[in-house]
Protein backbone atom coordinates (compact mmCIF):
# COMPACT_ATOMS: atom_id res chain seq x y z
CA UNK A 1 0.00 0.00 0.00
CA UNK A 2 1.20 3.48 -1.63
CA UNK A 3 0.16 6.45 1.33
CA UNK A 4 0.11 9.74 -0.52
CA UNK A 5 -0.19 12.85 0.82
CA UNK A 6 -2.35 14.87 -1.17
CA UNK A 7 -1.35 18.69 -1.48
CA UNK A 8 -3.71 21.10 -3.51
CA UNK A 9 -6.74 18.44 -2.56
CA UNK A 10 -9.11 20.62 -3.60
CA UNK A 11 -8.18 21.61 -6.82
CA UNK A 12 -8.13 20.13 -10.35
CA UNK A 13 -5.43 17.99 -10.34
CA UNK A 14 -5.79 17.54 -6.60
CA UNK A 15 -9.66 16.10 -7.13
CA UNK A 16 -8.72 13.79 -10.08
CA UNK A 17 -5.78 12.20 -7.74
CA UNK A 18 -8.39 11.41 -5.18
CA UNK A 19 -10.55 9.96 -7.67
CA UNK A 20 -7.70 7.46 -8.85
CA UNK A 21 -6.80 6.79 -5.22
CA UNK A 22 -10.31 6.07 -3.98
CA UNK A 23 -10.70 3.49 -7.05
CA UNK A 24 -7.24 1.96 -6.66
CA UNK A 25 -6.43 -1.10 -3.97
CA UNK A 26 -2.86 -0.03 -3.66
CA UNK A 27 -3.36 3.78 -2.99
CA UNK A 28 -4.60 5.70 -0.05
CA UNK A 29 -4.54 8.67 1.25
CA UNK A 30 -2.26 9.85 4.40
CA UNK A 31 -2.53 13.53 4.41
CA UNK A 32 -4.75 16.57 2.64
CA UNK A 33 -4.18 19.85 1.83
CA UNK A 34 -5.08 23.03 0.66
CA UNK A 35 -4.90 26.88 0.73
CA UNK A 36 -8.22 27.81 1.97
CA UNK A 37 -10.93 26.07 1.19
CA UNK A 38 -12.48 23.12 3.91
CA UNK A 39 -11.08 19.36 3.65
CA UNK A 40 -13.36 18.10 6.49
CA UNK A 41 -15.53 16.47 4.15
CA UNK A 42 -12.98 14.95 2.14
CA UNK A 43 -11.07 13.57 5.46
CA UNK A 44 -13.72 12.25 7.07
CA UNK A 45 -15.03 9.83 4.43
CA UNK A 46 -11.47 8.59 3.95
CA UNK A 47 -10.69 8.66 7.87
CA UNK A 48 -7.35 11.26 7.13
CA UNK A 49 -6.20 12.41 10.57
CA UNK A 50 -3.51 14.59 8.95
CA UNK A 51 -5.04 17.42 7.28
CA UNK A 52 -3.85 21.21 6.78
CA UNK A 53 -5.85 24.55 5.34
CA UNK A 54 -2.53 26.84 4.30
CA UNK A 55 0.26 27.73 6.55
CA UNK A 56 3.48 25.38 6.19
CA UNK A 57 3.01 22.14 4.34
CA UNK A 58 6.11 20.88 5.75
CA UNK A 59 4.90 20.06 9.28
CA UNK A 60 2.07 17.92 7.48
CA UNK A 61 4.59 16.12 6.13
CA UNK A 62 6.29 15.38 8.37
CA UNK A 63 3.89 14.38 10.83
CA UNK A 64 2.03 11.92 8.37
CA UNK A 65 5.20 10.44 6.83
CA UNK A 66 4.00 9.88 3.17
CA UNK A 67 5.38 7.28 0.66
CA UNK A 68 4.79 9.78 -2.20
CA UNK A 69 3.77 13.33 -2.27
CA UNK A 70 1.53 14.44 -4.74
CA UNK A 71 2.45 18.10 -5.09
CA UNK A 72 -0.56 19.64 -6.99
CA UNK A 73 -0.78 23.55 -5.03
CA UNK A 74 -0.81 26.07 -7.37
CA UNK A 75 2.21 28.54 -7.48
CA UNK A 76 5.70 29.24 -5.64
CA UNK A 77 3.55 28.50 -2.34
CA UNK A 78 4.35 24.61 -3.62
CA UNK A 79 8.12 25.00 -3.00
CA UNK A 80 8.36 23.51 0.68
CA UNK A 81 6.87 20.56 0.19
CA UNK A 82 8.66 20.01 -3.11
CA UNK A 83 12.21 20.46 -1.31
CA UNK A 84 10.79 18.45 1.86
CA UNK A 85 10.36 15.42 -0.61
CA UNK A 86 13.54 15.57 -2.60
CA UNK A 87 15.19 16.31 0.37
CA UNK A 88 14.22 13.12 2.04
CA UNK A 89 14.21 11.01 -0.97
CA UNK A 90 10.08 10.65 -0.67
CA UNK A 91 8.87 10.24 -4.45
CA UNK A 92 7.93 13.15 -5.60
CA UNK A 93 4.46 13.29 -8.06
CA UNK A 94 5.38 16.95 -9.20
CA UNK A 95 1.99 18.71 -10.72
CA UNK A 96 3.75 22.32 -9.45
CA UNK A 97 5.46 23.07 -12.05
CA UNK A 98 6.50 26.83 -10.94
CA UNK A 99 8.34 25.28 -7.63
CA UNK A 100 10.38 23.72 -10.14
CA UNK A 101 10.74 26.29 -12.53
CA UNK A 102 11.95 28.70 -9.92
CA UNK A 103 14.51 26.69 -7.74
CA UNK A 104 15.24 24.36 -10.70
CA UNK A 105 19.28 23.74 -9.34
CA UNK A 106 18.23 23.84 -5.46
CA UNK A 107 15.55 20.82 -6.25
CA UNK A 108 18.19 18.96 -8.37
CA UNK A 109 20.70 19.24 -5.47
CA UNK A 110 18.05 18.19 -3.14
CA UNK A 111 17.20 15.13 -5.18
CA UNK A 112 20.96 14.06 -5.74
CA UNK A 113 21.23 13.99 -1.54
CA UNK A 114 17.48 12.42 -1.02
CA UNK A 115 18.01 10.03 -4.31
CA UNK A 116 14.11 9.68 -4.16
CA UNK A 117 11.82 9.66 -7.73
CA UNK A 118 10.61 13.12 -9.17
CA UNK A 119 7.91 12.12 -11.17
CA UNK A 120 5.93 14.56 -13.44
CA UNK A 121 2.46 15.27 -13.67
CA UNK A 122 2.13 17.56 -16.17
CA UNK A 123 1.07 15.85 -19.03
CA UNK A 124 3.77 17.06 -21.75
CA UNK A 125 6.72 15.75 -18.93
CA UNK A 126 5.21 12.59 -17.83
CA UNK A 127 4.67 11.71 -21.51
CA UNK A 128 8.73 13.42 -22.38
CA UNK A 129 9.75 10.86 -19.34
CA UNK A 130 8.03 7.74 -20.74
CA UNK A 131 9.60 8.19 -24.41
CA UNK A 132 13.16 9.24 -22.67
CA UNK A 133 12.88 6.07 -20.05
CA UNK A 134 16.16 4.07 -20.57
CA UNK A 135 17.37 5.99 -23.67
CA UNK A 136 20.47 7.29 -22.86
CA UNK A 137 20.70 11.52 -23.43
CA UNK A 138 23.44 11.42 -25.74
CA UNK A 139 20.99 9.50 -28.61
CA UNK A 140 18.17 12.44 -28.37
CA UNK A 141 18.12 14.85 -30.80
CA UNK A 142 15.56 17.16 -29.16
CA UNK A 143 12.67 17.25 -26.90
CA UNK A 144 9.45 18.54 -28.60
CA UNK A 145 6.65 19.94 -26.11
CA UNK A 146 3.16 20.16 -27.57
CA UNK A 147 0.82 23.45 -26.73
CA UNK A 148 -2.83 23.69 -27.44
CA UNK A 149 -2.37 27.08 -28.10
CA UNK A 150 -4.88 27.89 -25.86
CA UNK A 151 -8.03 30.03 -26.74
CA UNK A 152 -6.50 32.43 -28.50
CA UNK A 153 -4.78 30.35 -31.27
CA UNK A 154 -4.50 32.14 -34.18
CA UNK A 155 -5.11 35.86 -33.18
CA UNK A 156 -3.12 38.98 -33.89
CA UNK A 157 -2.24 41.18 -30.74
CA UNK A 158 -4.83 43.67 -31.77
CA UNK A 159 -7.13 41.37 -31.69
CA UNK A 160 -6.21 40.35 -28.06
CA UNK A 161 -6.32 44.23 -26.38
CA UNK A 162 -9.91 43.42 -25.34
CA UNK A 163 -10.06 39.75 -24.52
CA UNK A 164 -11.91 39.50 -20.85
CA UNK A 165 -11.37 36.74 -18.25
CA UNK A 166 -14.15 34.74 -19.45
CA UNK A 167 -12.68 34.73 -22.41
CA UNK A 168 -8.96 33.84 -21.69
CA UNK A 169 -10.62 30.92 -19.04
CA UNK A 170 -12.09 29.19 -21.71
CA UNK A 171 -9.90 26.61 -22.80
CA UNK A 172 -10.65 24.03 -25.61
CA UNK A 173 -8.94 21.05 -24.69
CA UNK A 174 -8.32 21.04 -21.26
CA UNK A 175 -10.41 22.22 -18.00
CA UNK A 176 -7.66 23.42 -15.41
CA UNK A 177 -7.21 25.49 -12.27
CA UNK A 178 -6.86 28.71 -13.56
CA UNK A 179 -4.10 30.15 -12.72
CA UNK A 180 -2.89 27.86 -15.42
CA UNK A 181 -5.47 28.01 -17.92
CA UNK A 182 -4.72 32.04 -18.03
CA UNK A 183 -1.08 30.55 -18.58
CA UNK A 184 -2.47 28.28 -21.42
CA UNK A 185 -4.04 31.02 -23.49
CA UNK A 186 -0.64 33.51 -23.05
CA UNK A 187 1.56 30.68 -23.27
CA UNK A 188 3.66 31.52 -20.14
CA UNK A 189 2.51 27.69 -19.25
CA UNK A 190 4.34 26.48 -22.16
CA UNK A 191 7.13 28.83 -21.19
CA UNK A 192 7.13 27.40 -17.69
CA UNK A 193 7.23 23.51 -18.64
CA UNK A 194 10.19 24.23 -20.97
CA UNK A 195 12.26 25.81 -18.50
CA UNK A 196 10.72 22.50 -16.17
CA UNK A 197 11.50 20.37 -18.73
CA UNK A 198 15.13 21.22 -19.04
CA UNK A 199 15.99 20.39 -15.32
CA UNK A 200 13.72 17.32 -15.20
CA UNK A 201 15.66 15.53 -18.20
CA UNK A 202 18.51 17.62 -17.74
CA UNK A 203 18.64 18.55 -21.87
CA UNK A 204 19.91 22.31 -22.98
CA UNK A 205 17.29 24.85 -23.81
CA UNK A 206 18.43 24.52 -27.70
CA UNK A 207 17.39 21.02 -27.73
CA UNK A 208 13.65 21.46 -26.76
CA UNK A 209 11.30 22.98 -29.37
CA UNK A 210 7.69 23.96 -28.77
CA UNK A 211 5.10 22.83 -31.21
CA UNK A 212 1.53 23.88 -31.46
CA UNK A 213 -0.94 21.07 -31.90
CA UNK A 214 -4.54 22.25 -31.16
CA UNK A 215 -5.87 19.26 -30.14
CA UNK A 216 -3.31 18.34 -27.75
CA UNK A 217 -3.44 13.84 -29.01
CA UNK A 218 0.37 14.03 -28.82
CA UNK A 219 1.53 15.22 -25.17
CA UNK A 220 5.19 15.06 -26.42
CA UNK A 221 7.75 13.86 -29.26
CA UNK A 222 11.62 12.80 -28.43
CA UNK A 223 13.63 12.75 -31.85
CA UNK A 224 16.88 10.80 -31.91
CA UNK A 225 19.96 10.95 -33.89
CA UNK A 226 19.08 8.19 -35.87
CA UNK A 227 16.18 10.39 -37.70
CA UNK A 228 13.34 8.47 -35.57
CA UNK A 229 11.10 10.14 -33.09
CA UNK A 230 9.06 8.60 -30.36
CA UNK A 231 5.45 10.21 -29.66
CA UNK A 232 3.38 9.74 -26.35
CA UNK A 233 -0.62 10.11 -27.69
CA UNK A 234 -3.69 9.81 -25.69
CA UNK A 235 -6.81 12.38 -25.30
CA UNK A 236 -6.18 15.08 -23.12
CA UNK A 237 -7.39 13.39 -19.68
CA UNK A 238 -5.02 14.38 -16.85
CA UNK A 239 -6.16 11.21 -15.10
CA UNK A 240 -3.67 9.25 -16.98
CA UNK A 241 -0.32 11.51 -16.35
CA UNK A 242 -1.36 11.58 -12.39
CA UNK A 243 -2.29 7.57 -12.33
CA UNK A 244 1.38 6.85 -13.99
CA UNK A 245 3.15 8.87 -11.51
CA UNK A 246 1.42 7.53 -8.87
CA UNK A 247 0.92 4.27 -9.73
CA UNK A 248 4.79 4.26 -11.15
CA UNK A 249 6.13 1.29 -12.63
CA UNK A 250 2.89 -0.46 -12.67
CA UNK A 251 0.92 1.69 -15.15
CA UNK A 252 -2.23 0.95 -13.30
CA UNK A 253 -5.56 0.60 -15.14
CA UNK A 254 -7.52 3.66 -15.41
CA UNK A 255 -11.46 4.10 -16.74
CA UNK A 256 -9.33 6.75 -19.44
CA UNK A 257 -10.60 5.41 -22.71
CA UNK A 258 -7.55 4.58 -25.59
CA UNK A 259 -7.58 6.35 -29.02
CA UNK A 260 -10.38 5.61 -31.23
CA UNK A 261 -9.69 5.27 -35.16
CA UNK A 262 -12.58 4.11 -36.36
CA UNK A 263 -13.44 7.61 -37.72
CA UNK A 264 -10.26 8.71 -38.14
CA UNK A 265 -7.96 10.71 -36.39
CA UNK A 266 -5.93 13.67 -37.85
CA UNK A 267 -2.74 15.35 -35.74
CA UNK A 268 -2.13 19.14 -37.10
CA UNK A 269 1.12 20.83 -35.64
CA UNK A 270 2.21 24.74 -36.80
CA UNK A 271 4.83 26.99 -35.16
CA UNK A 272 4.16 28.95 -31.99
CA UNK A 273 3.26 32.49 -32.67
CA UNK A 274 6.10 34.46 -30.74
CA UNK A 275 5.47 38.03 -31.60
CA UNK A 276 1.86 37.66 -30.26
CA UNK A 277 2.60 35.46 -27.47
CA UNK A 278 5.81 36.68 -26.16
CA UNK A 279 5.84 34.55 -23.05
CA UNK A 280 7.29 31.79 -24.77
CA UNK A 281 10.12 33.85 -25.60
CA UNK A 282 10.87 35.42 -22.47
CA UNK A 283 10.69 31.90 -20.71
CA UNK A 284 13.69 30.65 -22.89
CA UNK A 285 15.68 33.72 -22.55
CA UNK A 286 14.87 33.52 -18.57
CA UNK A 287 15.85 29.90 -18.50
CA UNK A 288 19.35 30.58 -21.03
CA UNK A 289 20.13 32.89 -18.59
CA UNK A 290 20.16 31.23 -15.81
CA UNK A 291 20.43 32.13 -12.11
CA UNK A 292 17.21 33.21 -10.27
CA UNK A 293 15.66 34.58 -13.84
CA UNK A 294 13.18 31.51 -13.73
CA UNK A 295 12.49 32.17 -10.55
CA UNK A 296 11.73 35.69 -11.19
CA UNK A 297 9.98 34.92 -14.55
CA UNK A 298 7.53 33.04 -12.40
CA UNK A 299 6.97 35.27 -9.88
CA UNK A 300 6.15 38.35 -12.23
CA UNK A 301 3.80 35.65 -13.99
CA UNK A 302 1.94 34.49 -10.93
CA UNK A 303 1.73 38.50 -10.07
CA UNK A 304 0.37 39.65 -13.43
CA UNK A 305 -2.11 36.44 -13.62
CA UNK A 306 -3.27 37.19 -10.50
CA UNK A 307 -3.95 41.34 -11.46
CA UNK A 308 -5.22 39.91 -14.78
CA UNK A 309 -8.10 37.66 -12.96
CA UNK A 310 -8.62 40.33 -10.73
CA UNK A 311 -9.42 43.11 -13.80
CA UNK A 312 -6.45 45.08 -12.74
CA UNK A 313 -4.36 44.52 -15.86
CA UNK A 314 -5.44 44.01 -19.44
CA UNK A 315 -4.70 40.65 -20.86
CA UNK A 316 -1.28 41.89 -23.32
CA UNK A 317 -0.43 43.80 -19.77
CA UNK A 318 0.72 39.88 -18.34
CA UNK A 319 3.70 39.64 -20.85
CA UNK A 320 4.58 43.44 -20.11
CA UNK A 321 4.98 42.77 -16.74
CA UNK A 322 6.97 40.03 -17.04
CA UNK A 323 9.38 41.14 -19.80
CA UNK A 324 9.73 44.73 -17.49
CA UNK A 325 10.74 42.71 -13.89
CA UNK A 326 13.16 40.51 -16.33
CA UNK A 327 14.35 44.13 -17.13
CA UNK A 328 15.06 45.07 -13.82
CA UNK A 329 16.27 41.69 -11.38
CA UNK A 330 20.19 40.93 -11.73
CA UNK A 331 19.27 37.35 -11.89
CA UNK A 332 22.36 36.64 -9.41
CA UNK A 333 21.73 32.54 -8.13
CA UNK A 334 20.45 31.93 -5.33
CA UNK A 335 22.58 30.07 -2.77
CA UNK A 336 19.80 28.13 -0.61
CA UNK A 337 16.11 28.58 -0.31
CA UNK A 338 16.02 32.10 1.80
CA UNK A 339 18.49 33.81 -1.14
CA UNK A 340 15.69 32.26 -3.29
CA UNK A 341 12.81 33.41 -1.45
CA UNK A 342 14.31 36.54 -1.72
CA UNK A 343 14.53 36.64 -5.17
CA UNK A 344 11.39 35.54 -5.75
CA UNK A 345 9.78 38.33 -3.40
CA UNK A 346 11.93 41.43 -4.97
CA UNK A 347 11.06 40.24 -8.32
CA UNK A 348 7.07 39.96 -6.96
CA UNK A 349 8.01 43.95 -5.60
CA UNK A 350 8.90 44.81 -9.43
CA UNK A 351 5.91 42.85 -11.18
CA UNK A 352 3.57 44.98 -8.44
CA UNK A 353 5.04 48.46 -9.46
CA UNK A 354 4.86 47.40 -13.06
CA UNK A 355 1.34 46.13 -13.08
CA UNK A 356 -0.17 49.39 -11.06
CA UNK A 357 1.82 51.33 -13.60
CA UNK A 358 -0.25 49.93 -16.40
CA UNK A 359 -3.74 50.04 -14.66
CA UNK A 360 -5.94 50.41 -17.43
N1 LIG B 1 -5.15 21.38 -13.85
C1 LIG B 1 -4.40 20.75 -14.70
O1 LIG B 1 -4.92 20.06 -15.59
C2 LIG B 1 -2.90 20.84 -14.62
C3 LIG B 1 -2.12 20.21 -15.60
C4 LIG B 1 -0.74 20.23 -15.47
C5 LIG B 1 -0.15 20.87 -14.40
N2 LIG B 1 -0.92 21.49 -13.48
C6 LIG B 1 -0.28 22.17 -12.36
O2 LIG B 1 -0.79 21.65 -11.14
C7 LIG B 1 -0.85 22.67 -10.15
C8 LIG B 1 -2.29 22.78 -9.65
O3 LIG B 1 -3.12 23.17 -10.74
P1 LIG B 1 -4.71 23.12 -10.64
O4 LIG B 1 -5.19 23.39 -12.00
O5 LIG B 1 -5.12 21.87 -9.94
O6 LIG B 1 -4.98 24.39 -9.71
P2 LIG B 1 -6.29 24.75 -8.87
O7 LIG B 1 -7.47 24.02 -9.40
O8 LIG B 1 -6.34 26.23 -8.79
O9 LIG B 1 -5.96 24.14 -7.43
C9 LIG B 1 -4.89 24.64 -6.66
C10 LIG B 1 -4.82 23.90 -5.35
O10 LIG B 1 -3.74 24.46 -4.59
C11 LIG B 1 -4.25 24.81 -3.30
N3 LIG B 1 -3.45 25.89 -2.76
C12 LIG B 1 -3.33 27.15 -3.22
N4 LIG B 1 -2.46 27.85 -2.44
C13 LIG B 1 -2.06 27.01 -1.46
C14 LIG B 1 -1.20 27.13 -0.34
N5 LIG B 1 -0.60 28.29 -0.05
N6 LIG B 1 -1.00 26.04 0.45
C15 LIG B 1 -1.62 24.88 0.18
N7 LIG B 1 -2.45 24.70 -0.87
C16 LIG B 1 -2.66 25.75 -1.67
C17 LIG B 1 -5.69 25.18 -3.55
O11 LIG B 1 -6.43 25.20 -2.34
P3 LIG B 1 -7.79 26.09 -2.21
O12 LIG B 1 -8.84 25.32 -2.96
O13 LIG B 1 -8.06 26.11 -0.75
O14 LIG B 1 -7.51 27.41 -2.82
C18 LIG B 1 -6.09 24.06 -4.50
O15 LIG B 1 -6.32 22.88 -3.78
C19 LIG B 1 -0.33 23.94 -10.82
O16 LIG B 1 1.04 24.09 -10.55
C20 LIG B 1 -0.52 23.68 -12.31
O17 LIG B 1 0.39 24.37 -13.12
C21 LIG B 1 -2.28 21.49 -13.55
Amino acid sequence: MKRVAVLGATGSIGRQALEIIDASPELEVCALASGSNELDELATTRGVRHVQVGGDLTALLDESSPDVVLNAVVGFAGLPATLWALERGVTLALANKESLVAAGDLALSARERGGGLLLPVDSEHSAAFQCLEGRALETVESLVLTASGGPFRGRTREELEGVTRADALAHPTWQMGPKITVDSATLANKGLELIEAHFLFALPYERIEVVVHPTSVVHAIVRFRDGASVAHLGYPDMRVPISYALTYPDRAETSVEGLDFSEGLSLEFEPPDLETFPLLALARQAGESGGTYPCAYNAANEVAVAAFLAGRLPFLGIAGVVAETLEAVDGVPAADIEELVQADAEARRHAESAAGALVP
